[in-house]
């Protein structure tokens, strides 16, 4: 019967049709955000697009929102957890996606089940209005702890070397520990290397020379640090 409706076209290239489930529900959005290892849901929301009030009218992005969603009960939101949220964070890292960042989810209530529809690397607007003055935490520490790769999950145990031929600076152990006599990882700021100098570039240089003589699984520091000033 479609093959008829399309003229006879259904299946041969460029003439295909994706036929997917009508999902027949109430959309609402969910936020989380992201260091592309753990997550941390920020609440959920649903916005009204209509620009006329009965949902009449044009589409806009967004008249006005609620949060929480009164539907969304302990129960909706473990599903959202368990079948959508920890799934796409896994999807990501399996992936090899590396993205840290905030994660919007649109979703429908079918019968109490959430259904993705979308997703949106970002907050929504006018969401973002109803959700983040709901925020118990401050959304900078939860912005930095993501960027920073804690206080979520990050690998701990991993050897430290080449702290032995740091010449000219001071390391300062943090997240270390020792470990069967070696030096090995064991929170999320491990090392901090620090140096004087006649002036800060000097100092700066310093530290950066050193800094590259050490190494462990999962490094990360900032290559800019002091040079907008
Ligand atoms: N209000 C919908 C959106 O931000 O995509």
């Amino acid at each position: 019967e479609l093959e008829l409706m399309l003229g006879g076209k259904f299946g041969k290239a460029g003439n295909q049709v994706v036929i997917e489930e009508y999902l027949k529900g109430i959309e609402l959005s969910v936020f989380a955000l992201t260091d592309g290892r753990s997550y941390k849901i920020l609440g959920s929301a649903k916005d009204y697009k209509r620009i006329g009030e009965g949902d009449m009218g044009l589409n806009t992005g967004g008249m006005g929102a609620v949060s929480p969603v009164p539907f969304a009960n302990e129960e909706f939101n473990r599903k959202v957890e368990e079948r959508v949220v920890r799934p796409t964070i896994e999807g990501l890292q399996k992936d090899g996606i590396d993205y840290k960042g905030f994660v919007f989810f649109g979703l429908m209530n079918v019968g109490g089940d959430p259904y993705v529809i979308e997703y949106n690397v970002r907050m929504g607007d006018p969401e973002t209005e109803v959700v983040m003055p709901r925020l118990k935490t401050d959304i900078l520490s939860l912005i930095e702890a993501m960027a920073k790769g804690y206080p979520g999950d990050y690998e701990k145990g991993k050897e430290i070397t080449g702290v032995p031929d740091v010449k000219g600076s001071i390391v300062f152990h943090a997240g270390t520990k020792l470990a069967d006599g070696k030096v090995v990882t064991n929170g999320g700021r491990v090392i901090a290397v620090s140096s004087f100098g006649k002036t800060m570039r000097e100092a700066l240089a310093q530290s950066y020379e050193n800094v590259a003589k050490i190494h462990f699984d999962g490094m990360n520091f900032r290559r800019d640090i002091g040079f907008d000033l």
